[in-house]
């Protein structure tokens, strides 16, 4: 039942035009058909990503500029549900060679100071694809500030993180691999130069970048790549893109775009309006020493304390513990807070936010409505990613059977609980 959304090269036997295929996607690349929205079932009619106004969804632009670029064709299979492919910046154009080599280097712990993580030992698939702990851990077992978000979708993002201090996924992967995520501080360019020079990816960056023979491999084009990958991990083709929501899920439906209200601002493919909200969640006295001032601290305005960047609700079932600082430990919690207006007692929320006195039993649709969310791919993994402190741990070469899994969820849980036992501590 699980299939990948990993895209898979498919070079043409007839010309150098390579393009991508994945799995369930319409073979011409165009966008799923948007009639299934706005049907019977109220679903609204999205608006338009702000960020994609321009962009017509099998538009070429992407390979336009850069002369030294591959001459690989690029065509998007969109799942269904997401109607506009992700933005791709000028300068880093789509192709077959980058996306492959962007994937084993997400896969490799090497890119990391120490040899301990790679970029998916915090974004797992068994554990939604995020890590399953309150706030992620980075090499030297060191408990960075906030909580590991999924990685379906990011592509789709206006604004990476949680306060959206990076304009572009190639200025976050390099965030990554500078900061307390992968450890590198100073040294990403001297790490790509390494990696560079392996004899297994050496071809492989000549390639993907057309570099001259002995060119250095930059911390540029580690971020290039694993952008380029990243912008492959589309989540769609959900319960709720296919438009089988069962009862329960269409009652969590109503509630969702009705009296409930989300959907002020979980709205879109993404289920993201791009905007930064105060819900309330881990907010306090501003001064106080080690407070997450979130968008404020990024804006300098006081106006912007204690935002965050409205995250996106696919795959959130599978997600915890929840929120910027994984301060809450069940969906069911995540989604009372948010009915009832949010985290009230330091600083007033959003407008948006109220109590909508929601019964039991209307939560319980809710939070049934959220798992019509989850992405039915996962990551193909490579490599032994076991990671002592995140997960299961364990080995994990490909994605597991029913059982092996549930032992992963298991240990999510525990994980999950541990997590937030340290962070109130
Ligand atoms: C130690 C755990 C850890 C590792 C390793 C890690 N990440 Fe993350 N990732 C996080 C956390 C935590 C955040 C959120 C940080 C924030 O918002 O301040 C995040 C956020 C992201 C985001 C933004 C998601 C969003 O919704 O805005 C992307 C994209 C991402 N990571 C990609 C990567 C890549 C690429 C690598 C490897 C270079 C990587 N991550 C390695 C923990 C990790
Ligand atoms: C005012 C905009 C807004 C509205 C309305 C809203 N949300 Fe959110 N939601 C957010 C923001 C912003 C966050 C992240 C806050 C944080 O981490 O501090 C969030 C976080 C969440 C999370 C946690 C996600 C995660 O990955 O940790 C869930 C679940 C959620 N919202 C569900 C809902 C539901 C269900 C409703 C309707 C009852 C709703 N939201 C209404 C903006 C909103």
């Amino acid at each position: 039942m699980l299939h990948a959304w990993i895209c898979v090269p498919v070079v043409a036997i007839v010309g150098a035009a390579a393009s991508m295929a994945c799995g369930g996607a319409d073979p011409k690349g165009k966008p799923a058909a948007s009639e299934a929205k706005g049907k019977a079932d109220g679903k609204p009619t999205k608006a338009t990503p702000p960020e994609a106004n321009d962009r017509k969804p099998d538009d070429p632009a992407e390979d336009a500029g850069t002369p030294a670029a591959p001459a690989a064709a690029w065509a998007w299979r969109l799942p269904k549900g997401i109607n506009l492919p992700p933005k791709v910046p000028d300068d880093n154009p789509m192709s077959a060679d980058k996306v492959e080599l962007g994937h084993r280097l997400f896969m490799d712990k090497r890119l990391s100071v120490d040899g301990s993580r790679s970029c998916y030992s915090c974004h797992q698939n068994e554990l939604g694809n995020a890590d399953g702990r309150a706030k992620a851990l980075g090499p030297g077992n060191k408990e960075l500030p906030r909580n590991s978000p999924t990685i379906w979708n990011v592509g789709l993002h206006a604004a990476l993180y949680w306060d959206g201090r990076s304009a572009t996924l190639e200025a976050q992967g390099l965030a990554a691999l500078k900061g307390g995520n992968m450890g590198l501080g100073d040294g990403v360019d001297a790490k790509a130069a390494e990696i560079g020079a392996l004899p297994e990816y050496a071809d492989a960056f000549a390639k993907a970048f057309a570099l001259a023979p002995g060119a250095k491999v930059t911390g540029d084009h580690l971020a290039k790549a694993l952008s380029a990958y990243e912008r492959t991990l589309l989540c769609g083709d959900t319960a709720y893109d296919t438009q089988t929501l069962s009862e329960p899920q269409q009652r969590g439906w109503q509630l969702f775009v009705g009296k409930a209200g989300c959907i002020t601002c979980h709205t879109q493919d993404n289920l993201s309006d791009g905007l930064y909200h105060r819900v309330g969640v881990g907010a306090g006295d501003p001064a106080a020493a080690g407070i997450d001032l979130g968008r404020g601290k990024i804006s300098g305005t006081a106006e912007d304390n204690f935002k965050f960047r409205t995250p996106t609700l696919r795959n959130v079932s599978k997600t915890a513990p929840y929120f910027h600082d994984g301060s809450v430990a069940t969906l069911e919690e995540a989604v009372r807070l948010m009915a009832s207006g949010g985290k009230r007692d330091a600083v007033p929320v959003d407008e948006a936010l109220q109590d909508r006195r929601l019964s039991d039993a209307e939560i319980a649709d809710l939070v049934a409505l959220l798992s019509a969310f989850d992405c039915p791919g996962s990551l193909e993994v490579i490599g032994d990613q076991g990671v002592d402190g995140i997960g299961s741990g364990g080995s994990k070469k490909s994605e597991p059977p029913a059982e092996a899994k549930a032992e992963g969820e298991k240990a999510a849980e525990a994980e999950a609980s541990q997590g937030k036992r340290e962070s109130v501590k």
